[in-house]
Protein backbone atom coordinates (compact mmCIF):
# COMPACT_ATOMS: atom_id res chain seq x y z
CA UNK A 1 0.00 0.00 0.00
CA UNK A 2 0.99 3.32 -0.59
CA UNK A 3 1.47 5.81 1.91
CA UNK A 4 -1.80 8.04 2.27
CA UNK A 5 -1.21 11.63 1.38
CA UNK A 6 -4.69 13.46 2.46
CA UNK A 7 -5.24 16.32 0.21
CA UNK A 8 -9.03 16.75 0.67
CA UNK A 9 -8.99 18.91 3.49
CA UNK A 10 -11.94 21.18 1.93
CA UNK A 11 -14.03 17.78 2.25
CA UNK A 12 -13.02 17.55 5.80
CA UNK A 13 -10.26 17.39 8.19
CA UNK A 14 -9.84 15.09 11.05
CA UNK A 15 -10.96 15.91 14.57
CA UNK A 16 -8.21 17.81 16.82
CA UNK A 17 -6.65 15.78 19.76
CA UNK A 18 -7.53 18.58 22.24
CA UNK A 19 -10.86 19.01 20.95
CA UNK A 20 -11.07 15.37 21.28
CA UNK A 21 -10.50 15.64 24.74
CA UNK A 22 -13.01 18.38 25.63
CA UNK A 23 -15.36 16.10 24.19
CA UNK A 24 -14.63 13.12 26.29
CA UNK A 25 -16.85 13.61 29.57
CA UNK A 26 -19.73 14.40 27.22
CA UNK A 27 -19.72 11.05 26.18
CA UNK A 28 -19.27 9.88 29.57
CA UNK A 29 -19.96 11.87 32.90
CA UNK A 30 -21.82 14.48 31.80
CA UNK A 31 -24.71 13.01 30.09
CA UNK A 32 -27.83 14.69 31.31
CA UNK A 33 -30.33 16.42 28.93
CA UNK A 34 -30.27 19.97 28.80
CA UNK A 35 -34.19 20.41 29.39
CA UNK A 36 -34.18 18.24 32.49
CA UNK A 37 -35.22 20.12 35.26
CA UNK A 38 -33.44 18.09 38.58
CA UNK A 39 -30.08 18.13 38.93
CA UNK A 40 -28.55 15.92 36.13
CA UNK A 41 -29.74 17.91 33.58
CA UNK A 42 -28.80 21.26 34.78
CA UNK A 43 -25.41 20.30 35.11
CA UNK A 44 -26.23 19.96 31.17
CA UNK A 45 -27.65 23.04 30.75
CA UNK A 46 -25.36 25.09 32.41
CA UNK A 47 -22.62 23.72 30.07
CA UNK A 48 -25.04 24.69 27.48
CA UNK A 49 -25.60 27.77 28.23
CA UNK A 50 -21.37 28.22 28.74
CA UNK A 51 -21.07 26.89 25.35
CA UNK A 52 -23.25 29.18 23.42
CA UNK A 53 -21.37 32.19 25.20
CA UNK A 54 -17.99 31.26 24.15
CA UNK A 55 -19.17 30.75 20.45
CA UNK A 56 -20.37 34.23 20.14
CA UNK A 57 -17.45 35.56 22.10
CA UNK A 58 -15.60 34.24 19.55
CA UNK A 59 -17.56 35.42 16.83
CA UNK A 60 -18.63 38.71 18.40
CA UNK A 61 -22.24 38.48 18.48
CA UNK A 62 -25.11 37.43 21.23
CA UNK A 63 -25.66 34.26 22.36
CA UNK A 64 -29.03 34.48 21.89
CA UNK A 65 -28.15 34.82 17.70
CA UNK A 66 -26.68 31.41 17.91
CA UNK A 67 -28.46 28.15 16.84
CA UNK A 68 -26.88 25.21 16.82
CA UNK A 69 -27.42 22.69 14.24
CA UNK A 70 -26.36 19.85 13.01
CA UNK A 71 -24.00 21.02 10.39
CA UNK A 72 -23.46 23.54 7.39
CA UNK A 73 -26.19 21.38 5.73
CA UNK A 74 -28.75 22.31 8.44
CA UNK A 75 -27.84 25.37 9.02
CA UNK A 76 -28.30 26.11 5.33
CA UNK A 77 -31.24 25.04 5.11
CA UNK A 78 -32.58 26.56 8.36
CA UNK A 79 -31.57 30.07 7.12
CA UNK A 80 -33.31 29.96 3.68
CA UNK A 81 -36.27 28.00 3.93
CA UNK A 82 -36.69 29.46 7.70
CA UNK A 83 -36.23 33.30 6.25
CA UNK A 84 -38.35 32.59 2.98
CA UNK A 85 -41.25 31.53 4.64
CA UNK A 86 -41.37 33.82 7.59
CA UNK A 87 -40.64 36.88 5.08
CA UNK A 88 -43.01 35.16 1.88
CA UNK A 89 -45.73 38.19 2.64
CA UNK A 90 -43.00 40.42 1.67
CA UNK A 91 -42.35 38.87 -1.39
CA UNK A 92 -40.92 35.83 -3.11
CA UNK A 93 -38.01 36.75 -4.74
CA UNK A 94 -34.91 35.09 -4.12
CA UNK A 95 -31.30 35.26 -5.20
CA UNK A 96 -27.91 33.27 -5.31
CA UNK A 97 -25.31 32.38 -7.26
CA UNK A 98 -24.30 29.85 -9.59
CA UNK A 99 -22.09 28.34 -7.87
CA UNK A 100 -23.19 27.91 -4.25
CA UNK A 101 -22.98 24.41 -2.47
CA UNK A 102 -26.21 22.46 -3.14
CA UNK A 103 -27.20 22.59 0.70
CA UNK A 104 -27.65 26.31 -0.89
CA UNK A 105 -28.72 25.77 -4.10
CA UNK A 106 -31.50 23.09 -3.77
CA UNK A 107 -33.15 24.34 -0.98
CA UNK A 108 -33.90 27.81 -3.10
CA UNK A 109 -35.18 25.51 -6.35
CA UNK A 110 -37.20 23.85 -4.13
CA UNK A 111 -38.86 26.88 -3.05
CA UNK A 112 -39.13 27.64 -6.80
CA UNK A 113 -40.69 24.09 -7.44
CA UNK A 114 -42.99 23.77 -4.53
CA UNK A 115 -43.77 26.89 -2.89
CA UNK A 116 -44.35 29.21 -5.50
CA UNK A 117 -41.09 31.63 -5.17
CA UNK A 118 -38.82 33.07 -7.70
CA UNK A 119 -35.17 32.94 -8.28
CA UNK A 120 -32.79 34.74 -9.78
CA UNK A 121 -28.88 32.70 -10.06
CA UNK A 122 -25.99 35.32 -10.48
CA UNK A 123 -23.51 33.94 -13.17
CA UNK A 124 -19.51 34.05 -12.62
CA UNK A 125 -16.59 35.35 -14.50
CA UNK A 126 -14.52 32.64 -15.62
CA UNK A 127 -13.07 32.99 -12.33
CA UNK A 128 -15.81 32.55 -10.37
CA UNK A 129 -16.47 36.07 -8.89
CA UNK A 130 -19.55 37.56 -8.54
CA UNK A 131 -20.10 40.89 -9.69
CA UNK A 132 -21.44 43.78 -7.35
CA UNK A 133 -23.55 45.94 -10.05
CA UNK A 134 -25.03 42.15 -10.78
CA UNK A 135 -26.11 41.66 -7.56
CA UNK A 136 -27.98 45.63 -7.19
CA UNK A 137 -29.28 44.70 -11.04
CA UNK A 138 -30.88 41.69 -9.76
CA UNK A 139 -32.48 42.95 -6.75
CA UNK A 140 -36.09 44.19 -7.00
CA UNK A 141 -39.17 45.39 -4.63
CA UNK A 142 -40.26 41.83 -3.95
CA UNK A 143 -36.45 40.36 -3.37
CA UNK A 144 -36.50 39.28 0.45
CA UNK A 145 -33.38 37.16 0.48
CA UNK A 146 -29.70 36.90 -1.18
CA UNK A 147 -27.49 34.01 -0.41
CA UNK A 148 -23.95 34.07 -1.45
CA UNK A 149 -20.79 31.79 -0.36
CA UNK A 150 -18.16 34.19 0.60
CA UNK A 151 -15.62 31.36 -0.35
CA UNK A 152 -16.30 27.97 -2.72
CA UNK A 153 -15.91 24.47 -1.71
CA UNK A 154 -14.67 23.61 -5.35
CA UNK A 155 -12.20 25.99 -6.78
CA UNK A 156 -11.49 28.44 -3.80
CA UNK A 157 -12.81 31.33 -5.23
CA UNK A 158 -13.68 34.31 -2.47
CA UNK A 159 -16.27 36.94 -3.47
CA UNK A 160 -16.36 40.46 -2.32
CA UNK A 161 -18.68 39.44 0.56
CA UNK A 162 -18.67 42.79 2.48
CA UNK A 163 -19.52 44.43 -0.40
CA UNK A 164 -22.65 42.33 -1.69
CA UNK A 165 -23.78 42.52 2.03
CA UNK A 166 -23.64 45.75 2.25
CA UNK A 167 -25.77 46.24 -1.16
CA UNK A 168 -28.34 43.99 0.75
CA UNK A 169 -28.42 46.20 3.86
CA UNK A 170 -28.57 49.38 1.34
CA UNK A 171 -31.82 47.82 -0.24
CA UNK A 172 -33.24 46.17 3.23
CA UNK A 173 -32.61 42.83 1.79
CA UNK A 174 -32.03 40.09 4.33
CA UNK A 175 -28.37 38.56 3.40
CA UNK A 176 -27.67 34.78 3.87
CA UNK A 177 -23.73 33.20 3.84
CA UNK A 178 -22.64 29.99 3.48
CA UNK A 179 -19.42 30.74 5.36
CA UNK A 180 -18.63 26.83 6.03
CA UNK A 181 -15.27 26.89 4.17
CA UNK A 182 -14.21 30.07 5.45
CA UNK A 183 -13.50 29.66 8.82
CA UNK A 184 -10.28 28.24 9.42
CA UNK A 185 -8.89 29.49 6.31
CA UNK A 186 -9.31 33.27 6.06
CA UNK A 187 -8.84 36.20 8.43
CA UNK A 188 -11.81 36.35 10.98
CA UNK A 189 -11.75 39.40 13.48
CA UNK A 190 -16.22 39.38 13.66
CA UNK A 191 -19.21 38.07 12.35
CA UNK A 192 -19.92 41.42 11.32
CA UNK A 193 -17.10 41.59 8.66
CA UNK A 194 -19.70 39.68 6.44
CA UNK A 195 -22.38 42.14 6.55
CA UNK A 196 -24.32 39.39 6.96
CA UNK A 197 -27.80 38.39 8.34
CA UNK A 198 -27.55 34.68 9.31
CA UNK A 199 -24.07 33.05 8.45
CA UNK A 200 -23.61 29.10 8.20
CA UNK A 201 -20.35 27.31 10.31
CA UNK A 202 -19.83 23.96 10.30
CA UNK A 203 -17.28 22.13 12.89
CA UNK A 204 -15.53 19.49 10.54
CA UNK A 205 -13.91 21.84 8.46
CA UNK A 206 -11.59 23.03 10.73
CA UNK A 207 -10.61 20.40 12.94
CA UNK A 208 -14.29 19.90 14.83
CA UNK A 209 -16.66 17.05 14.96
CA UNK A 210 -18.85 16.04 12.52
CA UNK A 211 -22.99 16.38 13.02
CA UNK A 212 -21.73 19.79 14.45
CA UNK A 213 -22.39 23.84 12.97
CA UNK A 214 -24.61 26.62 13.62
CA UNK A 215 -26.37 29.31 12.44
CA UNK A 216 -25.80 33.00 13.38
CA UNK A 217 -28.91 34.95 13.14
CA UNK A 218 -28.69 38.76 13.21
CA UNK A 219 -31.49 39.95 15.72
CA UNK A 220 -34.29 40.81 15.35
CA UNK A 221 -34.74 38.31 12.32
CA UNK A 222 -36.36 34.67 13.46
CA UNK A 223 -35.97 32.55 10.67
CA UNK A 224 -39.15 29.76 10.87
CA UNK A 225 -38.28 26.66 12.46
CA UNK A 226 -37.74 23.81 9.62
CA UNK A 227 -38.13 21.09 12.42
CA UNK A 228 -40.82 20.59 15.14
CA UNK A 229 -41.13 19.35 18.72
CA UNK A 230 -39.53 20.90 22.18
CA UNK A 231 -38.92 24.43 22.74
CA UNK A 232 -34.99 23.91 21.92
CA UNK A 233 -32.78 26.37 20.48
CA UNK A 234 -35.51 29.29 21.87
CA UNK A 235 -38.37 27.69 19.76
CA UNK A 236 -35.67 28.09 16.35
CA UNK A 237 -34.86 24.26 16.05
CA UNK A 238 -36.59 21.53 18.04
CA UNK A 239 -34.31 18.33 19.23
CA UNK A 240 -32.52 17.85 22.38
CA UNK A 241 -29.41 19.00 21.79
CA UNK A 242 -25.88 17.01 21.23
CA UNK A 243 -23.85 18.33 23.49
CA UNK A 244 -21.06 16.64 22.86
CA UNK A 245 -20.71 17.80 19.38
CA UNK A 246 -21.61 21.64 20.37
CA UNK A 247 -18.69 21.32 22.89
CA UNK A 248 -16.32 19.79 20.21
CA UNK A 249 -17.59 22.79 17.59
CA UNK A 250 -17.06 25.20 20.50
CA UNK A 251 -13.86 24.39 21.38
CA UNK A 252 -12.74 24.03 17.70
CA UNK A 253 -14.31 27.41 17.12
CA UNK A 254 -11.96 29.02 20.06
CA UNK A 255 -8.49 27.37 18.91
CA UNK A 256 -8.87 27.38 15.16
CA UNK A 257 -10.91 30.77 13.64
CA UNK A 258 -9.30 33.66 15.31
CA UNK A 259 -5.59 32.53 14.17
CA UNK A 260 -6.46 30.45 10.69
CA UNK A 261 -6.20 26.93 11.28
CA UNK A 262 -5.01 26.81 7.51
CA UNK A 263 -2.17 29.42 7.64
CA UNK A 264 -2.85 31.05 4.23
CA UNK A 265 1.45 31.51 3.60
CA UNK A 266 2.02 27.88 4.10
CA UNK A 267 -0.92 26.47 2.53
CA UNK A 268 -0.34 29.44 -0.53
CA UNK A 269 3.48 27.62 -1.10
CA UNK A 270 2.08 24.21 -1.13
CA UNK A 271 -0.77 25.09 -3.74
CA UNK A 272 1.82 27.58 -5.76
CA UNK A 273 4.58 24.46 -5.82
CA UNK A 274 1.44 22.20 -7.08
CA UNK A 275 0.33 24.93 -9.84
CA UNK A 276 3.90 25.44 -11.13
CA UNK A 277 3.94 21.70 -11.95
CA UNK A 278 -0.01 20.95 -12.81
CA UNK A 279 1.31 24.33 -15.35
CA UNK A 280 3.93 21.87 -17.21
CA UNK A 281 1.70 19.33 -17.92
CA UNK A 282 -0.31 18.74 -21.36
CA UNK A 283 -3.85 19.69 -21.36
CA UNK A 284 -4.03 20.88 -17.69
CA UNK A 285 -6.17 24.10 -17.21
CA UNK A 286 -6.07 25.59 -13.59
CA UNK A 287 -8.95 26.93 -12.72
CA UNK A 288 -8.30 28.85 -9.24
CA UNK A 289 -7.77 31.75 -9.27
CA UNK A 290 -4.38 33.33 -8.80
CA UNK A 291 -5.28 35.81 -6.35
CA UNK A 292 -8.70 35.48 -5.12
CA UNK A 293 -8.63 31.97 -3.54
CA UNK A 294 -8.46 30.10 -0.64
CA UNK A 295 -4.78 29.50 -0.01
CA UNK A 296 -5.46 25.70 0.47
CA UNK A 297 -7.23 24.62 -3.10
CA UNK A 298 -6.64 24.02 -6.03
CA UNK A 299 -8.94 23.29 -8.41
CA UNK A 300 -8.00 22.09 -12.60
CA UNK A 301 -9.37 19.96 -14.98
CA UNK A 302 -8.07 17.59 -17.46
CA UNK A 303 -8.46 17.57 -21.24
CA UNK A 304 -9.20 13.86 -22.71
CA UNK A 305 -9.88 12.56 -19.09
CA UNK A 306 -12.62 12.17 -16.28
CA UNK A 307 -12.62 12.57 -12.77
CA UNK A 308 -13.49 9.27 -12.24
CA UNK A 309 -9.95 7.82 -14.06
CA UNK A 310 -7.86 10.75 -12.29
CA UNK A 311 -9.50 10.24 -8.80
CA UNK A 312 -8.95 6.54 -9.45
CA UNK A 313 -5.45 7.03 -10.52
CA UNK A 314 -4.45 9.86 -7.55
CA UNK A 315 -6.14 7.21 -4.93
CA UNK A 316 -3.92 4.20 -6.43
CA UNK A 317 -1.17 5.81 -5.33
CA UNK A 318 -2.45 7.05 -2.28
CA UNK A 319 -3.17 10.66 -2.82
CA UNK A 320 -6.65 11.41 -1.77
CA UNK A 321 -8.67 14.49 -3.97
CA UNK A 322 -12.01 15.17 -4.75
CA UNK A 323 -13.90 16.17 -7.87
CA UNK A 324 -15.24 19.08 -5.78
CA UNK A 325 -17.98 18.57 -3.77
CA UNK A 326 -17.77 14.99 -2.52
CA UNK A 327 -21.21 15.34 -0.75
CA UNK A 328 -23.50 13.61 -3.71
CA UNK A 329 -23.60 10.17 -2.00
CA UNK A 330 -20.25 8.87 -3.89
CA UNK A 331 -21.32 10.09 -7.56
CA UNK A 332 -19.01 11.64 -9.64
CA UNK A 333 -21.68 13.78 -11.55
CA UNK A 334 -20.23 16.89 -13.79
CA UNK A 335 -19.79 20.03 -12.04
CA UNK A 336 -22.23 22.68 -11.57
CA UNK A 337 -19.34 25.28 -10.40
CA UNK A 338 -17.26 23.80 -13.75
CA UNK A 339 -20.18 24.54 -15.59
CA UNK A 340 -20.99 27.69 -14.14
CA UNK A 341 -17.58 28.89 -15.12
CA UNK A 342 -18.50 28.63 -18.86
CA UNK A 343 -16.32 25.20 -19.57
CA UNK A 344 -18.16 22.84 -21.73
CA UNK A 345 -19.86 19.36 -20.51
CA UNK A 346 -16.65 17.34 -21.32
CA UNK A 347 -14.51 19.52 -18.74
CA UNK A 348 -16.99 19.80 -16.15
CA UNK A 349 -16.49 16.26 -15.65
CA UNK A 350 -12.84 16.51 -15.10
CA UNK A 351 -12.45 18.28 -12.12
CA UNK A 352 -10.15 17.17 -10.00
CA UNK A 353 -9.47 19.55 -6.60
CA UNK A 354 -6.58 19.01 -4.30
CA UNK A 355 -6.98 21.08 -1.12
CA UNK A 356 -4.22 21.03 1.57
CA UNK A 357 -4.58 21.55 5.54
CA UNK A 358 -2.54 21.78 8.59
CA UNK A 359 -1.22 18.30 8.64
CA UNK A 360 0.37 18.73 5.12
CA UNK A 361 4.02 18.78 4.52
CA UNK A 362 6.90 19.70 1.92
CA UNK A 363 7.52 16.50 1.60
CA UNK A 364 3.74 15.21 0.54
CA UNK A 365 3.81 18.38 -1.77
CA UNK A 366 6.98 17.28 -3.17
CA UNK A 367 6.18 13.49 -3.37
CA UNK A 368 2.63 14.30 -5.06
CA UNK A 369 4.66 17.40 -7.36
CA UNK A 370 6.70 13.90 -8.62
CA UNK A 371 3.77 12.06 -9.64
CA UNK A 372 0.94 14.19 -10.70
CA UNK A 373 2.27 14.34 -14.69
CA UNK A 374 2.53 10.70 -14.91
CA UNK A 375 -0.79 9.94 -13.69
CA UNK A 376 -2.76 12.49 -15.20
CA UNK A 377 -0.66 11.04 -18.32
CA UNK A 378 -2.51 7.31 -17.52
CA UNK A 379 -5.83 8.59 -16.84
CA UNK A 380 -6.09 10.82 -20.46
CA UNK A 381 -6.98 8.75 -23.50
CA UNK A 382 -6.18 9.77 -27.02
CA UNK A 383 -7.88 12.11 -28.98
C1 LIG B 1 -19.65 25.40 1.12
C2 LIG B 1 -20.28 24.25 1.85
N1 LIG B 1 -21.52 24.38 2.33
C3 LIG B 1 -22.12 23.38 2.99
C4 LIG B 1 -21.51 22.17 3.19
C5 LIG B 1 -22.22 21.07 3.93
O1 LIG B 1 -21.78 21.01 5.25
P1 LIG B 1 -22.03 19.69 6.16
O2 LIG B 1 -21.05 18.68 5.70
O3 LIG B 1 -21.73 20.16 7.56
O4 LIG B 1 -23.43 19.33 6.00
C6 LIG B 1 -20.23 21.97 2.69
C7 LIG B 1 -19.55 20.65 2.83
O5 LIG B 1 -18.88 20.20 1.95
C8 LIG B 1 -19.58 23.04 2.01
O6 LIG B 1 -18.35 22.92 1.51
Amino acid sequence: MPRTIYFDYNATTPLDPAVREAMLPFLGEVWGNPSSVHHVGRQARVLLDEARERCAHVLGCKPSEIIFTSGGTESNNLAIFGTARRLKSKGRHLITSAIEHHAVLHCCEYLVEHEGFELTILPVSREGLISPQDLEKAIRPDTILVSIMPANNEIGTIQPVAELGALCRKHGVVFHTDAVQWFGKEPFTAIEQFHADLVAVCAHKFHGPKGAGLLYVRSPLHPNPTQFGGAHENERRAGTENLPAIIGLTEACERFIRAPVFSPEIMRQFTQRLAQVLQGVGGVEILSSQQRRLANTLAFVVHNSDSVALLAGLDLEGICASSGSACSAGSLEPSHVVSALGYERRLANALVRLSVGRDTTLEEVEHAASLLPQIIRRAQHPE
